[in-house]
């Protein structure tokens, strides 16, 4: 905030207050024009009878509107009546039951802020979580009001012939004089978060569903023309989606007709308004030139995750913000096992950990944690955040896991008994969860409350003469703002024993009868538990939280252990992560030693390792690609108290090197037998080729004397028919400097100049090189004829790729790379405030950096601080990360 004003309003979760008044039905209409935009409201209001004061004036939320008419049950009211403020309209002396129109002017051709109604590349759009709705009309703009929505859309029928909003279309009029007018009606009542407007110049891909019940559902997807032939792969996605939420879940859908948007201004991924998301493109289309196999899988999942929160947002919606998680961390946890159903199971569960450790670890042990619920904020748009998400998400799986998958399902049945047509909270769902399956889940509702990633350390021991093993676990969690103190959890412990062959073996406790053979979930639930096993033979090996059963930090392990699960254990996930485990103490024990100025080899046995995964025909190749991946440089950035930056970089690459110098004619083999020329597709085999044909070349392009290498990446560069392939090669090449490179860039460039997603890419790509003078390569980019900060995407592919995706040279030493973001920061400020409070928060990460480099991070936060006219956005990420 300016110096001048007090610090902007906190809102609390403990404030909650039912509203006074209830809102019945809303019919909208809004006039389209190129100067602006008309919306004329008319609301069925009543007060609620729950609310304890019935003279309350009502106070309806606006902002940026101007206000040019108001009807009280049809008359004019009068100016002693109401009340307008910047961000409200306040009418008193209201009557029990009573209509109100409002009309409002409004700017959509000016809003950069993408809330609200925008245009974006000439067409109208609506963007109205969390509290958009505002920016349209006056309104009560929060969750728990629900009401009957009907849109009538007036606009030019040449430039804008497609006009949308949800529900089902009543009517299409030629108004004459080349304007046309379409009315639509949602039959089911809905928060004004999930209110959504389309108007423009779009073609549709249509198909169709039919349901279990035997309705047909009409599918469209809509594009600009020209984007029409990369949706296939949505549409497979969102009637698979519709096919597994019947079977999964019991969820039928219940509109006649679903609709997606897509919209290349977008500041969010996509979004769930009934009947008619809206989606970036970046996560709708796909084809085999211009989109990755990631960005395949993605669109997947965030088109399935989007229809899914149908039943897990729309028809069961949240009571206040507070309470986001319910349908974020429920909706992303129900995408999570989809795509689990859909690609390869132990893969899925791989990429889900990596990102909740690459983005949610780090902000649990930041400045801005938080727990899943939290208890208060100042721009709710900030928490839209890893841990309401993605440890949102682990939260229900932990209940998953405690209860198991036919109790869960009760449970879920219970909620949507209970709540379906209802604004919900956490609580309601964890009573249904509670009663349905007789588990008492007291003590595991502290997930919901308390934040940071618990730490736990396992000691064991052996009583040959019993037979008995045991298992003493400790858990505790640092403070966090706010936090000092935390409390144990419930935590799911999901144990497997295996003998010396690599048997999983009956987990037994003392005094049981022995149980088959395989993982067993356990309850820990104090601060010190001990487990004890009987019925062995000898010690066993232990795997503990298979699966990730909990997002827990689990202290380092003996390593002869991991080596022998990295060889063995069955549970895959922990196949892969005991390796993950067994390099980062390998790599960090290089980072030390490198300080120390001592020599540092990689381990031969841990190269050695990797190369029998290599070709191990027992293995899923997706699985293999994974394995032999060293871990990021982020993720051993987390694993130190003092962040060496330029240690990580250096050792991991020495030890890149050393396994493609190793292996390389084993690398070379497992290339060529994975380059695949058959027809494209994206199964999961098809996928897994590809994945560890691309991890073998991204060890061979590191031997720069290698001209069979070489060649190899640079034929791959060129000529590769699908983007997987072009990435991969052109990846390696980021990081080289060989005559080649620019060359190869710009012939990428000319041939992608059309396709604003692939243009992203080259953005990203160079924006992660680890070669010398990046940053000023960078600083070059944001002045090329191609970049704008004004496009969420291409912003994010420049300067986000930069501060999350290029440790060495955003954390250069001399603080240059802050100050490009503070920069960024306050360019995007004004305009997105959205978007540049996102971008900011690595800037709030230095704790761990050492002296220099925090006080430079500082600095840079100071700096925004002292700005004028900062948005709340910006002030709250900027403020909490300076504390
Ligand atoms: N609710 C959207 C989703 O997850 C995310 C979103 C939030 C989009 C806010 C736009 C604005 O699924
Ligand atoms: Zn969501």
């Amino acid at each position: 905030m300016p110096d001048s004003s007090t610090p902007p309003r906190t809102i609390r979760l403990a404030d909650y207050r039912l509203p006074d008044f209830l809102i019945d039905a809303v019919d909208l209409a809004f006039d389209l024009r190129e100067d602006g935009a008309t919306v004329t409201s008319r609301l069925t209001m009543r007060r609620n009878p729950a609310t304890s004061d019935p003279a309350a004036p009502l106070v309806l939320d606006g902002q940026d509107l101007k206000l040019t008419g108001i009807a009280l049950d049809g008359e004019a009211l009068g100016a002693n009546r109401y009340t307008v403020d910047a961000e409200h309209l306040t009418v008193t002396d209201l009557p029990g039951v009573f209509t109100l129109d409002i009309t409002t002017e409004i700017a959509p051709q000016q809003n950069t802020t993408m809330q609200g109604l925008y245009t974006s590349g000439g067409n109208f759009c609506t963007q109205c979580e969390a509290e958009g709705f505002r920016h349209i009309t006056y309104y009560l703009d929060r969750p728990d009001i629900l009401a009957r929505y009907t849109t009538t859309i007036v606009a030019d029928k040449a430039k804008y012939p497609v006009l949308l909003s949800n529900g089902n279309p009543v009517e299409t009029t030629d108004l004459g004089g080349g304007r046309h007018r379409a009315k639509w009606e949602d039959p089911f009542p809905k928060p004004s978060y999930l209110f959504a407007l389309v108007a423009g110049d779009l073609v549709a891909v249509e198909d169709s569903f039919t349901t279990r019940s035997g309705r047909d559902i009409a599918l469209k997807i809509f594009t600009r023309r020209g984007d029409h032939t990369k949706v296939d792969h949505a549409m497979r996605a969102l009637k698979a989606s519709m096919a597994w939420d019947e079977q999964v879940y019991g969820f039928e859908y219940d509109l006649d007709l679903f609709m997606i948007v897509a919209v290349s201004d977008f500041n969010m991924g996509a979004m769930e308004n009934k009947g008619l998301n809206i989606f970036n493109t970046a996560l709708v289309l796909a084809s085999r030139e211009t989109a990755t196999d990631g960005d395949f899988q993605r669109v997947e999942s965030v088109v399935a995750h989007e229809y899914f929160h149908n039943w897990t947002g729309n028809r069961i919606t949240c009571r206040d913000w507070f309470q986001l998680s319910l349908k974020e961390g429920l909706t992303v946890f129900r995408d999570q096992e989809f795509s689990g159903d859909m690609n390869s199971r132990p893969v899925q569960r791989i990429t889900d950990v990596r990102r909740l450790r690459a983005i949610q670890f780090p902000e649990d042990g930041g400045p801005i944690a938080h727990p899943i619920r939290p208890e208060s904020y100042i721009e709710i748009n900030n928490f839209y955040t890893p841990t309401v998400y993605e440890k949102g998400a682990e939260v229900i799986r932990m209940i998953h896991t405690l209860i198991g998958p036919e109790r869960y399902r009760k449970g879920m049945d219970l909620y949507v008994a209970r709540h379906d047509g209802q604004a919900a909270t956490c609580e309601n769902f964890v009573a249904a969860m509670e009663d349905a399956s007789g588990t008492d889940l007291k003590l595991f509702r502290r997930w919901y409350s308390q934040a940071g990633t618990p730490e736990i350390v396992v000691e064991d021991s052996w009583d040959d003469a019993a037979g008995r093993y045991s298992l003493t676990l400790r858990q505790s969690t640092g403070p966090t703002p706010g936090q000092p103190d935390k409390q144990p959890l419930h935590i799911p412990f999901a144990l497997g024993l295996l003998d010396a062959q690599g048997r999983d073996l009956p987990v037994r406790l003392a005094g049981e009868a022995a149980p088959a053979a395989g993982t067993r979930v356990l309850s820990l639930t104090a601060a010190e538990q001990r487990f004890d096993f009987d019925g062995l033979a000898a010690r066993p090996v232990p795997s503990l939280f298979r699966g990730f059963s909990a997002p827990i930090k689990l202290a380092p392990q003996p390593r002869d252990r991991l080596a022998f699960l990295f060889a063995h254990d069955s549970d895959p996930f922990n196949r892969w992560e005991a390796g993950q485990q067994l390099a980062t103490q390998l790599l960090l024990e290089g980072v030390a030693a490198r300080k120390a100025g001592q020599d540092w080899r990689l381990d031969a046995e841990f190269v050695a390792a990797i190369g029998r995964l290599l070709d191990d025909p027992a293995l899923d190749a997706a699985f293999i690609a994974e394995a032999t991946a060293l871990p990021g440089e982020s993720f051993l950035a987390d694993q130190m108290r003092v962040i060496d930056v330029e240690g990580i970089h250096a050792v991991r690459e020495a030890a890149r090197l050393a396994v493609a110098t190793a292996l390389r004619d084993r690398l070379l083999a497992v290339y060529r037998a994975n380059d695949d020329h058959g027809p494209f597709d994206v199964s999961a085999a098809a996928v897994g080729k590809r994945a560890l044909k691309n991890a073998a070349l991204s060890y061979l392009g590191l031997l720069r004397d290698d001209a069979e290498a070489t060649a190899l990446v640079l034929a791959q560069a060129r000529g590769a028919q699908t983007m997987t392939d072009v990435l991969a090669a052109l990846t390696v090449l980021r990081d080289r400097d060989i005559p080649e490179r620019a060359q190869v860039l710009q012939d990428f460039y000319d041939r992608w100049q059309d396709e604003p997603l692939v243009i992203d890419k080259w953005f990203a790509l160079q924006a992660t090189s680890s070669l010398p003078g990046t940053l000023d390569a960078i600083r070059a980019l944001t002045r090329h004829p191609a970049f704008t900060l004004r496009n969420p995407n291409r912003a994010r592919a420049l300067i986000s790729s930069l501060a999350m995706g290029n440790p060495l040279h955003f954390h250069a030493a001399d603080g240059a790379g802050y100050a490009f973001l503070a920069d960024q920061v306050l360019a995007l400020n004004a305009a997105n405030p959205q978007l540049a409070a996102r971008i900011l928060v690595p800037l709030g990460r230095w704790q761990r950096h050492d002296p220099g480099r925090q006080a430079a991070m500082q600095a840079q936060l100071d700096r925004i601080l002292a700005a004028p006219d900062l948005s709340r956005d910006v002030y709250e990420i900027a403020a909490k990360s300076r504390a």
